[in-house]
């Protein structure tokens, strides 16, 4: 009788550990294997479900942007307070250390730089995300944009497949062509086809109506920063993004264009994960800059 006392307890704590599992902090990930998962944990806190990526990416398309001129000052300093780096293999190898053990996501694609047509990119080797350990691969989709709009969805599958094959998983980056508002409309469209077609995240655009494009994708969406704000600005946008269902910020320029981009990802960090109002981050943002 207590054998079997011991035999219920057993399989009621392995049961209960079981739908634990299948209540994967990241949306939409519970049924992906063990690597992925492990991957997508080390990108969204699995306290808060939630993430803080550092973009510095633009240099593949801007070359040395404002703010971006020198890596090794501008951007090294601020990776310990980002859940993760989204950057191009050829800043993280000769620019960030690896021992500052920080989850990766690789932009894989390249093409054109702002000095002609953008869009029209092909994807890198994939084993190179895999030789550089990438916690996620990132790769543009470009939604109603002429022929472009093909070979991206094909790097985007492609990314996919491989992603698959390797355990990494793909991040999705909307864009929509010149001609589409710039709207929920449009970036709904553009998220779920980077969903539908595997991508495990997106990142794409806040706009009015944003709670529609994060309710209709099966995977987390997060929100690219965009041009430079005011910092109260940018607090209120990553606020607005997150009760509106994002599940983060993958920012750029909002932080490292900053007049103190250490105190402004940190504010953004507290807005993200912990529920501080865009006045609560913009208050801890003075007080960190000295101001
Ligand atoms: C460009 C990108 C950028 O990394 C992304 O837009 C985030 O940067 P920002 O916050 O500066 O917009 O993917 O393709």
């Amino acid at each position: 009788m207590a054998d079997m006392d011991g035999f219920r307890e057993a399989t009621n704590f392995a049961s209960n550990q079981l739908s634990k599992m299948d209540n994967f902090h990241v949306k939409g990930a519970s049924n992906l294997p063990w690597g992925m998962k492990d991957r997508l944990s080390r990108i969204f806190n699995p306290h808060t479900g939630r993430t803080v990526m550092l973009a510095f990416d633009h240099g593949f398309i801007m070359g040395p942007t404002s703010g971006l001129e020198r890596i090794d000052l501008n951007i090294v300093p601020l990776v310990q307070y980002a859940d993760c780096i989204m950057c191009t293999r050829g800043i993280l190898q000769t620019s960030i250390p690896a021992n500052l053990n920080k989850p990766v996501c690789l932009r894989s694609d390249a093409g054109s730089t702002v000095l002609t047509d953008l869009n029209r990119n092909v994807l890198i080797d994939m084993e190179d995300a895999v030789r550089l350990n990438a916690s996620a691969m990132a790769v543009m989709f470009s939604a109603g944009d002429g022929d472009r709009e093909a070979i991206t969805a094909a790097n985007l599958v492609k990314a996919v497949d491989l992603g698959n094959r390797y355990g990494i998983p793909v991040m999705g980056v909307t864009a929509v062509g010149k001609e589409m508002a710039r709207d929920a409309r449009y970036f709904a469209l553009a998220s779920r086809v980077c969903a539908e077609n595997g991508a495990s995240i997106v990142k794409t655009y806040y706009c009015e109506g944003f709670e529609k494009i994060a309710v209709t994708c099966p995977v987390p969406v997060v929100i690219a920063g965009g041009k430079k704000l005011p910092e109260k600005e940018a607090l209120e946008l990553c606020f607005n993004a997150i009760n509106d269902g994002a599940a983060g910020v993958d920012m750029g320029r909002n932080v490292f264009q900053s007049e103190s981009p250490a105190a402004m990802i940190q504010a953004v960090h507290a807005v993200v994960h912990d529920g501080l109002t865009p006045e609560q981050g913009f208050e801890m943002f003075q007080d960190l800059s000295g101001k």
